[in-house]
C-alpha cells in the first residue's frame, strides 16, 4: 500500500541549510525558495567563502541580509568553530539569540579550511557552550587519510570517538550530530540522552554510493553509503521519538563549480523541494520492504521528523501555520537559473509531492 494521497501538518523547519554569501547571486536565488519547501523556519550553516561567520556581529549582519530577501522566514543563525571565539562571544551570542557553533573538522567538506583539528583548544569555549545551552552542530566526519585507511565511505564511522569523547567530557552540552549517513551514526546517537540529537536529510533517505559514483549532483559530504545505512536512517526517521529530525544540509553550488574543471564541489541541492523528497524516499522504502508498512508512516512521525522535534530541541516556539503535501503536486525544475547562478536541484525533471500553504 502506499502512502496517503495527502498530508496536513504543521509548518516544517529545516535545521540545516547552506544559503551562501548575502547579497549575493546564489542567496538570492536559494532563499526565496525556503517557503516553496513547506518551511518557515531554518538553521543557517556559516562556513561562508571568503570568511566563515565567527563573530556575532558577523552572523547578526548575515541574519539582516537574509531577512531582506525573505523577511517570513525565521532565521537561527549559527558561528563557525574557530580559534578567534571565546568564552565571553559565546555569552553574547545567546544575548543575540545565535543558536549553535558549527564544528568543521578541517579538510572534511566545502569550506572546512578554517575548521577544527583538535577540540582540546576549545574546552573554555564548549563550557560556556554547555552552560549556556549553545549547541554544538556537529559535521562528523574525520578528513580523509589513506595512510590511516580513512576514506569518505569509513569517514562518519572513524569520527563516533571523537561524539563519545566530548559526550563524556561535556555531559549537558546540547549536540546535533549533522547529516547522519551510516548505522553506526543512527546507533551512537540512540545512545546518549536526550541532549544529543541527529538530523538526517532527505536525499540520504534515497540515495546510495552507487549513486553519487554515477552523478555529480548527487554528491556531498559526508557522502551517502550503503543499503542498510540507508535502512537505518529511513528508520531513525520515522521512529525519531525526538532523536532525529530534518535538517536537509541543502547546499547548492553553481553548476560551474559541479561540473567544471578539477574535483566536483560537495553539496546536494535540496531546498525547494525536502518534503516532497522525503516522501518520495519513504514511499520507495516501503515498496523495498525497507519499512515495513506504510502503517510505520504516522502523521506524529511526520509532524515530528518535519517541524516539531527540531524546534523543541532548539526549544524555538512550534509554528502555528500549517501546510498540505499531495503526491504528484510538483515536478523537480531543471535548474534554478538567474543572471549570476544556475543550480540543478536533486532529482531534477523527477516528480514529487506538492506543498500548499493553508495558513
Ligand atoms: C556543504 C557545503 O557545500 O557547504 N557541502 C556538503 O557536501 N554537505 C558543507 C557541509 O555541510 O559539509
Ligand atoms: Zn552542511
Amino acid at each position: 500500500m502506499p502512502l496517503q494521497d495527502s498530508y496536513e501538518l504543521p509548518a516544517a523547519a529545516d535545521m540545516h541549510v547552506h544559503l551562501r554569501n548575502a547579497p549575493g547571486p546564489i542567496a538570492e536565488l536559494v532563499t526565496p525558495t525556503i517557503r516553496k519547501a513547506g518551511v518557515d523556519t531554518v538553521f543557517v550553516m556559516p562556513n561562508l567563502a571568503p570568511k566563515p561567520v565567527v563573530s556575532v556581529a558577523e552572523a547578526l549582519e548575515y541574519k539582516a541580509h537574509l531577512q531582506a530577501l525573505d523577511p517570513s522566514v525565521t532565521y537561527l543563525m549559527s558561528l563557525y568553530l574557530h580559534s578567534s571565539i571565546t568564552p565571553d562571544e559565546i555569552r553574547a551570542a545567546k544575548t543575540a539569540g545565535i543558536a549553535g557553533v558549527k564544528a568543521y573538522p578541517r579538510g572534511a567538506t566545502t569550506n572546512s579550511q578554517w575548521g577544527v583539528v583538535s577540540f582540546d583548544p576549545f574546552h573554555d569555549v564548549l563550557k560556556a557552550m554547555e552552560e549556556e545551552g549553545i549547541v554544538l552542530n556537529l559535521h562528523g566526519e574525520v578528513p580523509s587519510n589513506p595512510t590511516e585507511g580513512v576514506t569518505v565511505m569509513n569517514a562518519e564511522s572513524r569520527f563516533l570517538p571523537t561524539l563519545r569523547n566530548l559526550v563524556e567530557k561535556y555531559p549537558r552540552l546540547k549536540i546535533v550530530l549533522e547529516h547522519c549517513t551510516t548505522a553506526d551514526a543512527v546507533e551512537t546517537v540512540r545512545s546518549f540522552g536526550e541532549n544529543v540529537v541527529g538530523t538526517i536529510t532527505a536525499h540520504h533517505l534515497s540515495l546510495l554510493v552507487d549513486d553519487w559514483s554515477a552523478n555529480v549532483n548527487n554528491y556531498c559530504k559526508p557522502s551517502a553509503k550503503s543499503p542498510e545505512d540507508r535502512r537505518a536512517l529511513l528508520n531513525a526517521a520515522v521512529h525519531s521519538n525526538g532523536k532525529f529530525f530534518l535538517g536537509t544540509d541543502s547546499a547548492p553550488h553553481d553548476i560551474s563549480a559541479k561540473k567544471g574543471k578539477g574535483n566536483t564541489a560537495a553539496g546536494v541541492f535540496t531546498q525547494p523541494y525536502a518534503l516532497g523528497y522525503v516522501l518520495t524516499a519513504l514511499e520507495e522504502a516501503i515498496a523495498r520492504g525497507d519499512l515495513a508498512s506504510e502503517k510505520e508512516v504516522t502523521e506524529a512521525a511526520l509532524s515530528g521528523f518535519f517541524s516539531t522535534y527540531g524546534r523543541a530541541f532548539y526549544a524555538i516556539p512550534q509554528s502555528i501555520k500549517k501546510i498540505r503535501l499531495t503526491r504528484g503536486g510538483q515536478v523537480v525544475a531543471d535548474s534554478l537559473k538567474s543572471d549570476g547562478a544556475e543550480i540543478v536541484p536533486f532529482r531534477a525533471g523527477e516528480t514529487t509531492w506538492g506543498v500548499e500553504w493553508l495558513s
